[in-house]
């Protein structure tokens, strides 16, 4: 299994999600591999931001490693399951999408973690305070779609 999450600046929110993944699926002594890009070409080759890195740390994860790349449309049959942080960054990969598979593959995080939900996880850049709540949610949806997708409950490709 290939996940990968994707949000705007790939620098706060989906480098926040590939940590997150990547320690659960660590944890429950899976080999499935968690990478994490961004729809802008701004921050390429950057560190996650500063607080992102402050807010895993707190919570024992490690994401210095990780640098920023821009989603590419081979990453539509690259991975099996691309996940995006909010509606905007959602439109921007299905605008990208040339068949029926891929399109399978591409889900709102908060959706796929919790059906019928469209939830937006807010992007926090101009927001200090919002790191901690973005590693929230996405803690709990990581959970929820690890536990959906062992369980069976969610199956890949998504119909
Ligand atoms: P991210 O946050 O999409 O969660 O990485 C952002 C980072 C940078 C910008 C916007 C959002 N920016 O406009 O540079």
């Amino acid at each position: 299994m290939k996940i990968l999450m994707v949000c705007l600046g790939n620098i706060c929110r989906s480098p926040l999600a590939e940590g997150i993944m990547q320690e659960k699926i660590r944890e429950r002594g899976l080999e499935w591999s968690v990478d994490s890009a961004g729809t802008g070409s701004w921050h390429i080759g950057e560190k996650p931001d500063v607080r992102s890195i402050s807010e895993a740390r707190r919570n024992g994860i490690d994401i210095t490693r990780q640098r920023a790349r821009q989603f590419k449309p081979a990453d539509l049959d690259q991975f099996d399951l691309i996940l995006a942080m909010d509606n905007s960054n959602l439109r921007n990969i299905q605008n990208l999408i040339t068949n029926k598979e891929q399109g399978k593959k591409v889900h709102l995080i908060m959706d796929l973690a919790h059906p019928g939900n469209r939830t937006d996880v807010p992007d926090p850049y101009w927001d200090d305070d919002g790191f901690s709540r973005v590693y929230r949610m996405l803690d709990t949806a990581c959970d929820k779609i690890l536990d959906g997708l062992l369980q069976g409950e969610i199956r890949i490709p998504v119909s």
